[in-house]
């Protein structure tokens, strides 16, 4: 496995597979990885001949610094996890071989800026927007692969494809879960063990939400429940519960089977989760 730090010697690492007519399939992260980037490099590997992952804790999609100077970094780990799951490139840029000027460009995504994420992190999807736009033109790849998890990222990046007309295939993987149910995150290291006792409390009540619905219950009074559910547990700061249509990412007020979601987003002290469920 190669770690490329600039742009130019990890380009003319690709061009050279592509010559020799190999498909490049690449998973963007910001690190501190855990089995959950695992198992999109693992898809990556069986659906491209040669992985490219990068490694980029991207500053222009925090909209809080805090945030961003506790964001977990932890390359030569990383590098370590990437060499065992057959990873062939690393890029590993700095700051400033990403962004030499300060970035000026401003994307609108519509109504995917206004709701759940785009709502409680203003300008965050115009970071994401930047950077994976770059890196897609840094590393040209066939197929890209992002988590579920990221819902929102996954309906943004599906935008910027489309609109940008990139020719890339958007391979979107399950989420990962630890056994008891909690969504792998590179947030989670950074819980105390009572909050990482606490946390699953969220797919947890998600699961029963669905039940919920799949019993009849009107959507408002499953978001009631789950609102008043987590009041109940010491420790979880809910800020939203969304049951949306799957693909605008629009509140509905009638659950349609196998068309909607549910999200949510809650700290856990200082570190904020997000998670969902296709419903
Ligand atoms: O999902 C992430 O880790 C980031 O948002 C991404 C896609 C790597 C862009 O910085």
């Amino acid at each position: 496995m190669l770690v490329c730090t600039s742009i130019l010697e990890l380009k003319n690492h690709i061009k050279k597979a592509r010559q020799e007519g190999k498909t490049i399939g690449f998973v963007p992260t910001m690190g501190a990885l855990h089995n959950g980037h695992i198992s999109l490099i693992d898809r990556a590997k069986a659906e491209s001949d040669i992985v490219v992952c990068s490694v980029f804790v991207n500053p222009t999609q925090f909209n809080n610094t805090q945030d961003l100077a506790v964001y977990p970094r932890t390359l030569e780990a990383d590098c370590a996890m990437l060499t065992l799951a057959y990873c062939d490139f690393v890029f590993a840029p700095s700051i400033a071989e990403m962004y030499p000027e300060p970035n000026q460009i401003k994307f609108d995504f519509g109504n995917l800026e206004y709701v759940m994420e785009g709502k409680f992190r203003p300008g965050h999807f115009n970071g994401v927007g930047v950077v994976v736009s770059k890196l897609f033109n840094i590393v040209m790849p066939d197929i890209a692969f992002f988590g579920q998890k990221d819902i929102q990222q996954c309906a943004v990046i599906n935008r910027l494809i489309i609109d940008l007309s990139f020719q890339i295939k958007l391979v979107i993987c399950e989420t990962e879960r630890e056994i008891d149910g909690l969504a792998m995150s590179s947030r989670n290291r950074n819980l105390s063990v009572e909050q990482r006792q606490i946390a699953p409390n969220l797919y947890k009540n998600m699961k029963d939400c669905r039940q919920l619905l799949e019993e009849g219950k009107p959507v408002n009074e499953v978001k009631n429940y789950l609102q008043n559910a987590l009041k109940q547990i010491n420790g979880i700061e809910l800020e939203y519960f969304e049951i949306v249509d799957r693909t605008s990412l629009e509140s509905i007020e009638t659950y349609i089977p196998n068309q909607s979601a549910m999200c949510i987003a809650a700290f856990l002290g200082k570190t904020r989760l997000i998670d969902n469920i296709l419903i």
